[in-house]
């Protein structure tokens, strides 16, 4: 029977996402909160009159893209970019962003919907670690923001409360699993987006630890509050602190690592 039913539909964002623009203030919020410089490629998803974009480019000296399916924003977009003096540094495209390749970014800005949010979700959680995300208003369910603010926006347009709230992410690396070391180490990561849990074995001795990932950095402490830091290149884990410790895991083949 259940063949029979046809696939969740996707809401239809182009439908559902009406243009309503970010005020100039949280605009700029939205880009200090993610840390916008140089040498950034920001990508704004459903970019309306090209707002996020411009100020990324002309306040921050970033490279930017806007994915917008309405063409008449498209247009004023473009025009906006070359009264501003940054048509050379940012691009706007007339498409659905759900059929956009994001893995240029190093940062995604987003002022959409909660359910347009999730559904990007997982095509977000596999951009680079360290990619930053940051939304307006809404969350993204229980992949739970590494920072949240709140600032006043006096221009908005919508809502009685005059205050936006601002999300931050940053993709965390894929740690899950099981790492192994010399001399009988190894490291046990149970992870659920950026919140980790994990035990440390060295020989016959065992700490469970926890934490979070900022991207590919994993800090962790111990019951007893001892600190662990490491970095995840792929699939490498380097432990960095205690330096100690330092000692270098691989991601492990299989269920076990071998002695
Ligand atoms: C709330 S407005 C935000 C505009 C701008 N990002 C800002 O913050 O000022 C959302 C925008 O997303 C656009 N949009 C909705 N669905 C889209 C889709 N599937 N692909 C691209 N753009 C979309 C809408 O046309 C609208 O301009």
């Amino acid at each position: 029977m259940l063949a029979l039913l046809p696939p969740p539909a996707r809401a239809q964002p182009g439908e559902e996402v009406p243009f309503i623009t970010t005020p100039d203030n949280v605009t700029l919020a939205m880009l200090q909160l993610a840390g916008v410089g140089p040498d950034d490629r920001v990508i704004d998803l459903g970019s309306g009159d090209g707002r996020i974009v411009i100020t990324a480019a002309r306040r921050f000296g970033a490279r930017g893209l806007g994915v917008e399916i309405v063409p008449d924003l498209v247009a004023r977009s473009r025009a906006a970019a070359a009264r501003a003096g940054v048509a050379e540094r940012v691009e706007f495209r007339e498409q659905d962003l759900f059929k956009t390749d994001l893995s240029a970014a190093t940062v995604i800005t987003m002022y959409l919907l909660p359910e347009v949010n999730l559904q990007l979700r997982p095509a977000l959680l596999q951009l680079a670690p360290g990619t930053r995300i940051v939304s307006h208003d809404w969350d993204m369910g229980d992949w739970w923001p590494d920072e949240t603010l709140t600032v006043d926006a006096p221009e908005k347009t919508i809502g009685l409360e005059k205050k936006s709230r601002l999300h931050r992410w940053v993709v965390p690396a894929r740690a899950d699993g099981l790492w192994c070391g010399p001399a009988g180490t190894q490291l046990r990561i149970s992870q659920r987006h950026q919140a980790v849990q994990a035990l440390w074995q060295r020989g016959d001795r065992q700490w469970a630890l926890q934490g979070r990932l900022d991207g590919r950095v994993l800090r962790l402490l111990g019951t007893a509050g001892t600190p662990l830091q490491a970095r995840v290149q792929d699939e490498r884990l380097v432990v960095e602190a205690p330096a100690t410790e330092a000692v270098t895991l691989a991601r492990a083949g299989g269920e076990r690592c071998s002695p």
